[in-house]
Formats: C-alpha cells, sequence, structure tokens
C-alpha cells in the first residue's frame, strides 16, 4: 500500500510551551513514516530545548532566525537567493504548529508577523494543522477562543488540547494532544486534495425528533458526527457547504451555512428552500420514520398510561430526485446487526427507490460503527450494485473517501 507520509514536508513550528518535550516523539513517528520533517523553534521555545536535540531528531537544521547575521541582504536579494520564511512556507506540504502557546495563536489571528514562525505560516499555502497546550486559564481565557475561532473560520485547522492535569499544577483542559491523534489528523489533512472548489453540496446530519407535547420528544441516538464531519471536510476542501443539522448534532468547527431543525417536516421544508442550487446532496441525517398523530399542546399529565399514535413520516430521500433530477444523491443506510449481504441488498433497495447514486451502508450494531463513535466502517453502494468496502477508520477519513467518490462521480 501507497505510504502517504513518504517525502512529504512537514514543517513543524515549535512554540515556548512545556508540551515541547512531547514533540520529539512526534518527529521520530513522523520520520519513521519517511516524512521530511522541518523544524522552526520560536525565541521561547529554546528555553524549554536546545537546538541540537531537534536538529538530530529530525535530521535537519533547525531555524529560529527570520535574519541571518552572516547575511548582507542588500546584496543577497539581488541575487534572488531563497529567503529562508518563504522557502519553508514553500516547501510545507503540512505546517504544523505544535506545541501552540496561546501567544502565537493570537498572532496568527491578528496578522503578526515578528518572528520566523509566524512570518512563515503567513506566507504558507499549505494547510496549517495548530495543537495548542496550556494552561486551563489561558486556554478558556476569551481571547484565546476568540482567536481560535476566527482562525477555524479560515480554514485553520485545529486539535483541542485534553483535560488532564497540567505541568503548571492545575487539573483541567490544556493537555496537548494525544501524539497518535495528531499522526491521524495529519495523514487525513495529507491525503485530502482541495478539489471541491466550485461545488456546491448540502449535508443532512443527525436526528430529528417529533414532539409528544411542547416538553417531550421521540428521537433516535445519531450524535450527527458522520454527517458535521462530512460537511468540515468538504469545506476544507473547498465546496460551498450548506448543512441542514437536527438540534442533537455535533457543533461544526467551521464556519459555513449551518441551519437546524427539529422535526421531519422541518428537515423537509429545510431541503426544499436550499437544494435549488446544489449540485450535490448527502443525506446523512437520521430521520424519524414516525410522527406523532396525537401530539398534545399542553404538557400531558404523567399519572396515565399514555398512547401514542405514531404515522409514518415522509420518506425524504426518495422525493429528493423529483425536486431536482440532476443533483448527485448520497444517502445512508443503517442496519443493526446483519450479516454484510443484507446490509449491501438493503442499501442497494433504498438506492433503487430514491434514484440515488451512491448509498453509504454501515452496521450500527457492530463496535465502534455507527451512531456517537468517532469511527466507522462502512460500504459504498454505486448504481451498478458495485461495492466499495471503506474500513473502520476515522468519520473524517470516511467522510474524505466519500467525497473522493463524489469528486469521481460526473454529475
Ligand atoms: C515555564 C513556562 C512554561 C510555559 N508554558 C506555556 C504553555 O504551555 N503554553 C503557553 O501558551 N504558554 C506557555 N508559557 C508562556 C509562553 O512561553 C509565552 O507566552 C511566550 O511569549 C510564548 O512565546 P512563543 O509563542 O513565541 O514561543 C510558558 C512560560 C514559562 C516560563
Amino acid at each position: 500500500m501507497k505510504n502517504i507520509f513518504q517525502n512529504k514536508n512537514i514543517v513543524i513550528g515549535i512554540t515556548g510551551g512545556i508540551a515541547c518535550y512531547k514533540v520529539l516523539d512526534l518527529i521520530k513517528k513522523l520520520r519513521k513514516l519517511k516524512a521530511n520533517v522541518q523544524v522552526i523553534m520560536t525565541k521561547h521555545a529554546t528555553k524549554f530545548v536546545d537546538v541540537k536535540v531537534f536538529e538530530k531528531a529530525s535530521n535537519n537544521p533547525v531555524q529560529t532566525d527570520l535574519f541571518d547575521p552572516n547575511i548582507n541582504y542588500k546584496d543577497y536579494i539581488k541575487k534572488n537567493k531563497p529567503i529562508k520564511h518563504i522557502s519553508l512556507a514553500d516547501i510545507a506540504d503540512l505546517f504544523l504548529i505544535c506545541p501552540a502557546t496561546a501567544n502565537i495563536i493570537g498572532k496568527v489571528a491578528n496578522g503578526i508577523a515578528d518572528d520566523l514562525l509566524s512570518t512563515s505560516i503567513m506566507a504558507t499555502n499549505a494547510s496549517v494543522l495548530i495543537c495548542p497546550a496550556m494552561n486551563v486559564k489561558m486556554w478558556k481565557n476569551p481571547i484565546t477562543q476568540q482567536n481560535i475561532k476566527k482562525l477555524r473560520n479560515l480554514k485553520y485547522e485545529f486539535i483541542d488540547p485534553e483535560y488532564g492535569e497540567l505541568a503548571c499544577g492545575y487539573k483541567g483542559v490544556g493537555r496537548l494532544a494525544n501524539l497518535n491523534k495528531i499522526i491521524d489528523r495529519i495523514k487525513i489533512i495529507i491525503e485530502r486534495r482541495n478539489n471541491l472548489e466550485g461545488k456546491k453540496i448540502l449535508v443532512t446530519a443527525g436526528a430529528t425528533s417529533e414532539e409528544i407535547d411542547p416538553v417531550r420528544i421521540i428521537t433516535n441516538k445519531s450524535s450527527g458526527k458522520m454527517g458535521v464531519y462530512i460537511a468540515e471536510q468538504a469545506f476544507l476542501r473547498g465546496a460551498d457547504v450548506t448543512l441542514i443539522r437536527g438540534i442533537n448534532a455535533v457543533e461544526p468547527q467551521y464556519h459555513f451555512k449551518d441551519i437546524k431543525i427539529h422535526s421531519v417536516r422541518d428537515l423537509f421544508d429545510a431541503i426544499k428552500k436550499n437544494i435549488k442550487n446544489k449540485d450535490v446532496m448527502i443525506h446523512a441525517a437520521a430521520v424519524s420514520d414516525f410522527t406523532i398523530n396525537n401530539k398534545s399542546n399542553n404538557k400531558i399529565k404523567s399519572n396515565e398510561t399514555l398512547y401514542l399514535e405514531l404515522t409514518p413520516t415522509t420518506k425524504i430521500f426518495e422525493r429528493i430526485k423529483k425536486i431536482k433530477k440532476n443533483i448527485l444523491l448520497i444517502g445512508f443506510k443503517a442496519e443493526y446487526n446483519v450479516s454484510k449481504k443484507i446490509l449491501v441488498d438493503r442499501a442497494y433497495e433504498l438506492l433503487k427507490d430514491a434514484n440515488a447514486d451512491f448509498v453509504v451502508a454501515n452496521d450500527v450494531g457492530k463496535e465502534g460503527r455507527g451512531f456517537d463513535t468517532e469511527t466507522n466502517e462502512v460500504f459504498v453502494v454505486d448504481k451498478n450494485k458495485k461495492v466499495k468496502h471503506l474500513k473502520l477508520a476515522d468519520k473524517r477519513i470516511i467522510g474524505n473517501k466519500i467525497l473522493d467518490e463524489i469528486k469521481q462521480t460526473k454529475n
């Protein structure tokens, strides 16, 4: 199998936090995967770890200074020689800031380029992945959070710090994320190609809910992660994304059109309103199969047996192509503890009923698949009943592979 890390240039910016030490292991892991690692350290980072330690680990010179004291820049520029911050920015397949201090986050968010690291980040076209690590109060500080929000909206990616004992003696959120999690995310970013520019994609996610009375609902266990992660990855790949999601769904981390709905009817109304100019629809929402006929307008008293009359809801997925014939339509089919054959057969039936282009089938009865997990294993079934197996992986990876199928299909 192709090693996607091979010969990839990963530029790592190391800033002045205690978690500096942990980056040594990260560099070793990346080199073992055959990536080429270039390190930039801030002045404050060098107070924690000697430059030579990272030179040895990365097998490359570590850069710390924007200006080289031995260069006469007046003559140098005339000769069109490489300038460090531009060269580093240009060679990066991925720019990682790890650990990222509150300070570097603030600088990047506010356009400050006053040292080699911040200037290189400003000059790069590569994806920038930021791994913050800091004291819990620095993390929770609204300025830090506002800076992060601003950067996320500009497509900078983050791996949030974790909860635990902090080196400063506090307990809380602030520990650098697990290194394997960082490697997994690097893999997702390297694999992803920004090739969905110009595509208008409508994604639905999460569970719908039907009211029993003004305070009670029936719903399902969908967390909306699959749909929300697909929407995020499509956005990061340059698509124009509209997300329609049930209120239970996880919060998207990036800024795109985000519509919240409750009932099946709300969902269908929102789809009809937003589908007109779309090229692709990915229907990952877990839509309630029933609505309540005898819904009460007042809170129902709890001292009597209650009978609910359930009637089937609109099969939204089957209506989409009737509303917009030329949309590329992808749906999901969740089954519980069935054989692969039954799973694929049912997905294909759904595909035919809806005249869809793909149906992604998964068995939510198996561990690590389906509802409220970070991972999934799916079978992508196409119009010719050809099946592509996407083995158990982070839902973002699965999402990207589904987006790859979309990219390869003409519509
Ligand atoms: C012992 C010590 C530990 C520190 N640890 C962190 C940290 O984990 N995260 C952080 O954001 N800042 C930390 N700081 C503060 C930063 O070093 C400081 O904000 C500095 O200006 C960061 O500069 P830089 O972002 O250019 O590396 C620490 C400071 C000291 C003295």
